[in-house]
C-alpha cells in the first residue's frame, strides 16, 4: 500500500468512527444533537393550571381546539391551536375576546356559524379572567414563533403565510 492510500485510510477510519460515536450519543440523548425540542411551555402555577384545565374542559374548548397535541374532537373544525397562543396576544386580548358579544368582530371567522369561537360572555367575570390568565400563560420559545404564527394565520384565513414564500 502507498504512503498516500494509507493516510487516506486513516482520515476514513477516523471519519467512520466519529460518526459512530456521534450516532450513539444522540440516540442516547434521546433526540439527536440537532432536535431542539418542544417549542411549547405554560408560566402557570399548578393552581391556575388546574382551575383553568376544569374551565377548559367544562366549556367544550377541546371540541374545537388542540392543545398539548391533544387533537380536537372534530377534525372538521379548522379552530387554530391554542398550543404558544400567549405569545401572539396579550392576557387583556384574551379577555377581551371572551368577553365579547361577538367575537368575530376582535378575530374575523371565515368558518360556518356553527364552528365559530362561541362568546363566554355569560360565563361569570372570574371564570373568563381565569381562562384569558390561563390562555396568556402558553408560550411557545422564541425560535418556533414565526412558525406559530405562520399556523394561526392559516387557520384562520385559509391561506398560506406571506411571510413563509421567503423562506426554503
Ligand atoms: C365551536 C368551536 C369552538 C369552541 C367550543 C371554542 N372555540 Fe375558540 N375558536 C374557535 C375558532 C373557529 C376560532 C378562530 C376564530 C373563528 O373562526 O371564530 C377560535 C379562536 C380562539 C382563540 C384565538 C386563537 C388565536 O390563535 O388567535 C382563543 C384564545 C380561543 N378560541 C380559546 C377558546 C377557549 C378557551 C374555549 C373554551 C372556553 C374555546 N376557544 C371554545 C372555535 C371554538
Amino acid at each position: 500500500m502507498k504512503r498516500g492510500e494509507k493516510v487516506i485510510l486513516a482520515i476514513m477510519g477516523v471519519v467512520v468512527a466519529s460518526l459512530m460515536v456521534r450516532n450513539a450519543l444522540s440516540l442516547h440523548s434521546g433526540g439527536g444533537v440537532t432536535d431542539p425540542g418542544i417549542p411549547f411551555y405554560s408560566t402557570a402555577s399548578a393552581g391556575l393550571l388546574h382551575e383553568a384545565g376544569d374551565l377548559y374542559r367544562a366549556n367544550d374548548c377541546r371540541q374545537c381546539h388542540s392543545l398539548w397535541t391533544v387533537k380536537s374532537a372534530f377534525e372538521s373544525v379548522p379552530a387554530p391551536a391554542l398550543d404558544g397562543v400567549g405569545s401572539l396576544h396579550s392576557q387583556q386580548w384574551f379577555y377581551d375576546y371572551f368577553s365579547a358579544p361577538n367575537p368575530q368582530t376582535i378575530l374575523p371567522s371565515r368558518l360556518k356559524r356553527e364552528y365559530r369561537h362561541p362568546s363566554l360572555i355569560d360565563l361569570p367575570i372570574y371564570q373568563r379572567q381565569t381562562l384569558a390568565q390561563y390562555m396568556a400563560s402558553l408560550r411557545v420559545k422564541d425560535w418556533y414563533l414565526e412558525k406559530a404564527r405562520a399556523a394561526e394565520y392559516e387557520k384562520l384565513t385559509g391561506k398560506a403565510y406571506p411571510a413563509a414564500h421567503g423562506e426554503k
